[in-house]
């Protein structure tokens, strides 16, 4: 079924109502409603990590109104913070105006580092070890023929000589292995295990670190859009003027790293909420994204804006993205398995995709809202819906207190309570 990500009035609904929906717009079926509403078992969780005693929620929501290479795709997200779903669906409402995000994924090639020690003839390991690539290539190769048989395996090699180190001078030999649909760090770590002994033996060191690199740099993701100015004006902001103040915004995490790191973190809402609903890793994801802004010394923005020549507000974004869609959890959780149905992905390079485009619509929201009207006001209602909650209010109470504590801009704990009170009839509410 082609599907449609404008789901006009969703936000509107009940939860089990927007599940409904969602069945009715997508290829999910009615035993995915029952996942859906079910989420992770205690008993699936226990087979997960260690020492289970219980289950942590989190919000899964969705995301509406992406386009991404032509294609419409609903978004699921699991984040705590309100206003990132929201701004999400916001900022692709505006670029599927103009056709949506253009996005594309390089191959899925992991690093894997061997770290070697007491090298006594440095140049001489570093030439052996280049001599000697095949060899190394066949035995990285050794202990996964199923990845090999799939077309993927080790592809390359690298090694660098670091002539002082706090432990002396040392090797590290990279292998580069294709990881085809997985994150990679099982094939990686068992590839760099099976060659350490003969880069020992070439080398004459002794090997000590054997890991993938989270530095994902041969697996990058790019995403870029194209908006109207009129798509982008707001009540007193005409498009033209959004569309400036929003390069003006990303100018400054261009030059300085304090605003790059919020700028980024921003980006980061959008990405770690779809890597979390998809069962992957989001530290891996969090430490290539922060690594590769660093890369070239100072720390730089992962994404950037600028006015096209027709007036258009033009951004991309680039980062790695070592995302898999088979092993870890991406199978095992059930709404893992849900989430990559939902948005039709059958390999990895697709998810990587989607994430650059989310990543690059997050972006787009925040600064949006910050360079004109700022951030509080959108967060304003959620955030004092959690408050009256935090206050205690239940059902319809949740409501009423959120909507006053916003009409007065007094979003506080000691205020819901008070507003509590007065609701219950317990005479303590205050007319502050
Ligand atoms: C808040 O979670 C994220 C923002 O600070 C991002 C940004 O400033 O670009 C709004």
């Amino acid at each position: 079924m082609s599907v449609s990500s404008r789901l006009p009035r969703f936000y509107d609904l009940a939860p089990d109502q927007r599940r409904s929906s969602l069945i009715q717009h997508s290829d999910l079926s009615s035993d995915d409603e029952a996942v859906l509403a079910q989420g992770l078992t205690l008993e699936q969780a226990n087979r997960m990590i260690e020492n289970v005693v219980g289950l942590y929620g989190l919000p899964y929501g969705i995301a509406t109104n992406f386009t991404v290479n032509g294609r419409d795709v609903l978004i699921p997200m699991v984040i705590e913070e309100p206003s990132v779903v929201a701004g999400a669906s916001k900022a692709a409402l505006a670029a599927r105006q103009s056709g949506g995000f253009q996005a594309e994924a390089d191959a899925s090639l992991m690093i894997g580092q061997v770290q070697l020690l007491q090298v006594s003839d440095p140049e001489e390991a570093v030439a052996a070890v280049t001599r000697e690539r095949e060899a190394i290539l066949a035995q990285a190769n050794s202990k996964d023929p199923l990845l090999v048989s799939l077309g993927g395996g080790a592809r390359d090699i690298s090694v660098r000589a670091f002539g002082d180190s706090p432990a002396g001078p040392m090797l590290v030999v990279h292998i580069i292995c294709d990881v085809l649909d997985a994150m990679g760090a099982n094939a990686v770590n068992t590839a760099v295990e099976a060659v350490s002994p003969l880069l020992e033996q070439l080398t004459g060191g002794k090997a000590n670190l054997r890991i993938i690199s989270n530095l994902a740099d041969q697996r990058l993701a790019r995403a870029g859009v194209r908006i109207r100015p009129s798509d982008l004006e707001l009540a007193g902001w005409p498009g033209p003027t959004v569309v400036r103040r929003i390069v003006e915004a990303y100018a400054l995490a261009a030059v300085d790293p304090y605003r790059a790191a919020t700028h980024n973190k921003g980006i980061m809402n959008g990405v770690d909420a779809v890597v979390l609903a998809t069962g992957n890793d989001w530290r891996a994801i969090e430490a290539g994204a922060h690594a590769f802004a660093a890369r070239d010394g100072a720390y730089r923005p992962l994404s950037r804006w600028a006015v096209g020549k027709d007036g258009y507000l033009e951004g991309d974004l680039e980062m790695p993205m070592a995302v898999g869609i088979v092993g870890g959890a991406t199978r095992v959780h059930p709404l893992a398995r849900l989430s990559l149905k939902l948005m039709g992905i059958e390999h990895a390079r697709q998810l990587a995709e989607i994430l650059a485009a989310v990543g690059l619509a997050q972006n787009l929201a925040a600064l949006w809202a910050l360079a004109t009207e700022g951030i509080q006001r959108g967060h304003m209602e959620l955030h004092a819906r959690q408050v009256a909650i935090a206050a205690g209010a239940r059902g319809e109470e949740i409501e009423m207190v959120a909507q006053r504590m916003a009409e007065e801009k007094q979003v506080r704990l000691d205020r819901a309570q008070s507003l509590l009170a007065g609701l219950r009839g317990e005479g303590r509410e205050t007319n502050e």
